[in-house]
């Protein structure tokens, strides 16, 4: 990829699509393209198709959605299917129609069967029922992958999906009840840090294993494959280093410095025992993740403390 083409980064203030930008200026990438959520609310199609005629960027990195917890899922499943299946089609036919060279679209591991065999390989898509707790919003980025491929099908459009494992790190939510596992835990040692608690109790037996992903790595990640990977489809992207809830939780408390003790209430429930992505064509290319999970916790604690995610909400 030249390192004068006009990328737009939808969701540039995510998580995800932050640490993609921070990554792109990293490599030296100079025509950038952003648009904050009230400045290009991307689920209006005349809105979004008008700024893809007058912007024309080259590149398109789909890091916007509609994301959430269990409950956001449970309660809002009508917002989360309208919304994201608005926001992927304008975005994804107007970066067509515009004369787009590239679309990476960000999909989610969550959108694999719920019994799929792990590792999970990229072929297990659809091969299976979903998980019933987020099944609006895992339809709906089935539905965004598809349309990419149906759109390399059919017009020659070069769209292809990114299936990230659970990312975390710097951007995460701390929000006590739509944060993801890693930023959720975080939050919970630090405040019994501060509150001087004797101990935090963590759901569940501790035994689940994740697989997780530093969200820098993920970007890394995404920019390697835009400049490394001609194809279409899906490309699992994860880091390969897998740990029980158990050994993060201990992890965790090493990071924060909380010297209090960790409890396991085992009669809460653990959810999926492993998920773990099959990354073998990605590391067929020759990508490796920079950070492991220690280093990438210590990173995303020293912001956490720093205040950022509170000034940036
Ligand atoms: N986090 C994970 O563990 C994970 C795992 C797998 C895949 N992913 C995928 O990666 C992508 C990014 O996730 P993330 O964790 O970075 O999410 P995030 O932190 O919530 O960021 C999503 C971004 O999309 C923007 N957005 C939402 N609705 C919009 C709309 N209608 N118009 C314009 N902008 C809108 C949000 O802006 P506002 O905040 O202003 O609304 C926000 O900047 C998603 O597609 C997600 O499915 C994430």
């Amino acid at each position: 990829m030249n390192k004068n083409a006009r990328i737009y980064v939808a969701g540039h203030r995510g998580m995800v699509g932050s640490a993609i930008v921070r990554r792109l200026v990293d490599g030296g990438y100079t025509d950038i393209l952003t648009r904050t959520h009230s400045e290009l609310p991307l689920d209006d199609a005349d809105l979004v198709a008008r700024f893809f005629a007058d912007e024309r960027p080259e590149c398109v990195v789909l890091a916007a959605a509609r994301v959430g917890g269990i409950v956001a899922n449970a309660t809002q499943g009508g917002d989360f299917i309208r919304e994201n299946l608005q926001i992927q089609t304008n975005v994804i036919d107007s970066a067509y129609r515009s004369g787009a060279q590239r679309l990476l679209f960000l999909g989610s591991s969550c959108i694999y069967p719920k019994f799929a065999e792990q590792p999970i390989v990229e072929e297990a898509l659809l091969t299976g029922p979903l998980e019933e707790t987020n099944l609006p919003y895992a339809v709906a980025k089935i539905a965004g992958k598809t349309m990419c491929d149906a759109y390399a099908q059919q017009f020659g459009f070069k769209a292809f999906t990114v299936m990230p494992s659970n990312v975390f790190g710097v951007g995460d939510n701390f929000h006590p009840e739509h944060s993801h596992v890693v930023a959720g835990m975080m939050r919970r040692f630090h405040e019994a840090k501060v509150e001087s608690h004797d101990k935090v109790v963590v759901w569940g037996t501790g035994s689940p294993m994740r697989e997780l992903i530093d969200a820098d790595d993920l970007a890394d990640g995404c920019v390697f494959l835009l400049e490394n990977y001609d194809g279409g489809g899906m490309i699992n992207v994860g880091s390969g280093e897998e740990i029980s809830i158990r050994e993060l939780a201990l992890l965790m408390k090493t990071v924060v410095g909380f010297e209090g003790d960790v409890e396991f209430d085992a009669s809460r429930p653990d959810g999926t025992p492993r998920k773990i992505m099959d990354n073998s064509k990605l590391l067929a290319l020759g990508w490796r993740p920079k950070f492991t999970i220690e280093a990438g916790l210590r990173k995303m604690y020293e912001w956490f403390v720093s205040g950022e995610h509170i000034r940036g909400a």
